[in-house]
C-alpha cells in the first residue's frame, strides 16, 4: 500500500460498488422469513433513497477500519450496508418539508418529490428498521457479543443522543443560535455520531482490543467533525450541480455553522488541524492505516 498510486477516489469507488451490490440484493423484492409482503411503492421509494449514487463514505470507513484488523469480509460488508441504510434514512427525512425542505439529493429528486411525503417518511422508517434487521440476521456471521455491541452502538449513534437528537438541535439552532460549543456538540451528534460509529464498528466486528476500539472511535469523532465542517463550507462555496443538492441553504435558513461564524479561512485551518489530529490517532498502526489516513484527507479536502 506504501506505493499505491491509485487516487483515493478509486478505492472509495471499489468499496462503494461492493456495498451497492449488497444493498441491491437486500432491497430486491424477495421476502425474508417472517415478512408478509414488500409493498411495491414503498420498496421503490426505499430503493430511490438508497441506490442513487451516494459516496458510500460511511461504509468505506467500516470496511477500512475492519481491514486494519484483517476483518473486511462479508460480515463487515453487511455492517457497512446497515450503516448506509441508517444514513440514507437520515437524508430522506432531512430533506422532508418539515425539515430542510429540499428537492434535490444526489443529483435526483428527493424521495418525497419523486414519490410523496408519506412514502418518504415510511421509506425512512423502513430503512432504519432494516439496518437492525441486517445486523441481527444470522447471515451477518459474527459472535453474539460482537453483534450485540454493533446493535447497541448503532442504536446509540442513530437515536436520541446521536443523529436524531442532533437533527433536533440543528433545527432549534435556526431559531436560537447556539454558541460555538453548542454548534460543535450538535454537529458531533447529527453527523459525527454515525461516522464515529462507522470507524468503531470495524474494530467491534473484528473483535479488536478495547483500546483499539476507543482509538478508532476517537478517529471517527475527529473526521466526523471535519466532515460537517467541510459540508458547511461546501454549502457556502460550492454549486448545486457539483454537489447534487441545493447549496447556500444554511445562510438562507439563518443556520449557525462554524463556517458562517468564523469564515472560510478559519474553517480550512480548523479542517487541517482535525486531519493532523486524526492522523496522530492512527500512528500506532503505521502503514496499515494508510487508507484511513487518506480518508481523513479526502473528507477535509472533498469538493462534493
Ligand atoms: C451528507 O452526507 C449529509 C451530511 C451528513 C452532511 P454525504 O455527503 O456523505 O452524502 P452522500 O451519502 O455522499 O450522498
Ligand atoms: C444533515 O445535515 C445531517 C443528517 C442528514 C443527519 P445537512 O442538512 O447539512 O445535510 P445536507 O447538506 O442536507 O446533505
Ligand atoms: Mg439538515
Ligand atoms: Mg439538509
Ligand atoms: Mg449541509
Amino acid at each position: 500500500m506504501e506505493h499505491d498510486a491509485l487516487p483515493f477516489e478509486a478505492h472509495l469507488e471499489a468499496r462503494a460498488q461492493a456495498v451497492e451490490a449488497l444493498l441491491r440484493r437486500l432491497l430486491d423484492d424477495r421476502l425474508l422469513p417472517g415478512e408478509i409482503a414488500r409493498p411495491a411503492t414503498l420498496l421503490a421509494a426505499m430503493r430511490h433513497g438508497v441506490l442513487n449514487g451516494g459516496k458510500r463514505l460511511r461504509p468505506f470507513l467500516v470496511l477500512e477500519s475492519a481491514a486494519l484488523f484483517e476483518a473486511d469480509g462479508e460480515a463487515a460488508l453487511r455492517v457497512a450496508a446497515a450503516l448506509e441504510c441508517v444514513h440514507c434514512y437520515s437524508l430522506i427525512h432531512d430533506d422532508l418539508p418539515a425539515m430542510d425542505d429540499d428537492d434535490l439529493r444526489r443529483g435526483q429528486p428527493t424521495v418525497h418529490r419523486a414519490f410523496d411525503e408519506a412514502s418518504a417518511i415510511l421509506a425512512g422508517d423502513s430503512l432504519l428498521t432494516y439496518a437492525f434487521d441486517i445486523l441481527a440476521d444470522g447471515a451477518t456471521v459474527l459472535p453474539a457479543e460482537r453483534r450485540l455491541a454493533l446493535v447497541l452502538g448503532l442504536a446509540r449513534a442513530a437515536g436520541l443522543g446521536g443523529m436524531a437528537g442532533g437533527q433536533a438541535l440543528d433545527l432549534e439552532a435556526e431559531r436560537t443560535a447556539p454558541d460555538e460549543a453548542g454548534i460543535i456538540r450538535l454537529q458531533a451528534m447529527k453527523t459525527g455520531a454515525l461516522i464515529r460509529y462507522g470507524c468503531e464498528a470495524g474494530a467491534i466486528l473484528a473483535g479488536a482490543a478495547p483500546e483499539d476500539r476507543e482509538r478508532l472511535a476517537e478517529f471517527g469523532s475527529a473526521i466526523g467533525l471535519a466532515f460537517q465542517l467541510a459540508d458547511d463550507l461546501l454549502d457556502l462555496t460550492a454549486d448545486a450541480e457539483t454537489m447534487g443538492k441545493a447549496t447556500g441553504k444554511d445562510a438562507a435558513a439563518g443556520k449557525a455553522t462554524l463556517a458562517a461564524l468564523h469564515g472560510i479561512d478559519w474553517t480550512r485551518a480548523q479542517l487541517s488541524g482535525l486531519v493532523d489530529q486524526a492522523h496522530a490517532l492512527l500512528e500506532p498502526y503505521g502503514e496499515r492505516a494508510a487508507m484511513l489516513k487518506r480518508a481523513a484527507n479526502f473528507i477535509a479536502e472533498r469538493d462534493r
